[in-house]
């Protein structure tokens, strides 16, 4: 896992713009993973700023999948992670929605198989863009899921409704079930990109990066990942232990390694 921490959240969002731009340079028909939430934002904004100002890839040929959906809302429903990547990315980024998947809410019990072959017919996430929970969940797995779990229902904790009542109108419209890839489709992706900031984030960004591998952390479970990078901002680094260490590795990089 390579870790960095560097000096503003702006750091964070621009840096992974880049790795995201870099990626669909290189491999125009790139299969982005995507995640949804707060952290995202400015880095999603950052890439339409690029591709608005003509410095960007053309996304013509990039297919996306969605980590995970609420299930529960009406169809359409701003709230929902499919409308939430629309707004924030996807339409400005001129990708179409048929080239935008999700775990399919509308039929619960199939939606688990059926996603894991659309993955699977994708040809697989190239770069999977991950945020953590602030109880260490990854995606919507929450503590206690297997580590190789598969696209699935699950049941939100009371911490994460509770963390995502702002997109609501109270806790008690935060719907308690969602559809999540797994820990195991998640580990399946060619590089996983986790970015946190803010000081929310550190006990988890710690635990995964420098706690044990457990279900009980599943942002641990990139500790199994042979391309795993983890860009923080100083708040959500300020637990580690080894920040030092990381950083210095980070500085004396050779420019050909990239991230
Ligand atoms: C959300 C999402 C995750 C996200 C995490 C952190 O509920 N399902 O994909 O990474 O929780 O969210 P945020 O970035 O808003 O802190």
């Amino acid at each position: 896992m390579e870790v960095v921490p560097l000096s503003t959240a702006d750091e964070v969002a621009a840096l992974a713009a880049s790795t995201i731009e870099a990626l669909v340079r290189t491999r125009p028909a790139a299969v982005l993973g995507l995640a949804t939430g707060s952290t995202p934002v400015p880095t999603y904004a950052e890439l339409v700023a690029r591709h608005r100002a003509g410095g960007g890839p053309s996304y013509d040929g990039v297919r996306v999948f969605l980590l995970d959906e609420y299930v529960g809302l009406p169809p359409g429903h701003p709230q929902s992670y499919r409308a939430t990547i629309a707004r924030e990315l996807t339409d400005d980024l001129g990708i179409p929605p048929d080239r935008v998947r999700g775990p399919d809410p509308a039929d619960v019990p199939t939606a688990g198989a059926a996603y894991e072959a659309q993955l699977r017919e994708a040809g697989g996430v190239d770069l999977q863009l991950l945020g953590v929970g602030t109880d260490g969940h990854l995606a919507f797995n929450e503590p206690g899921s297997s580590l190789a779990s598969a696209t699935r229902l699950k049941t939100l904790t009371a911490e994460t409704r509770h963390d995502n009542a702002r997109f609501f109108g109270s806790v008690d419209d935060v719907p308690r079930h969602v559809l999540t890839q797994g820990l195991g489709t998640i580990l399946r992706a060619g590089h996983l990109l986790l970015i946190a900031t803010g000081e929310a984030k550190a006990e988890a960004v710690a635990a995964a990066v420098e706690g044990p591998l457990t279900a009980s952390c599943p942002a641990s479970v990139l500790q199994l990942h042979p391309h795993a990078t983890v860009l923080l901002d100083p708040a959500a680094a300020s637990l580690l232990e080894r920040a030092d260490h990381y950083r210095e590795v980070y500085e004396a990089k050779p420019d050909w390694q990239g991230l």
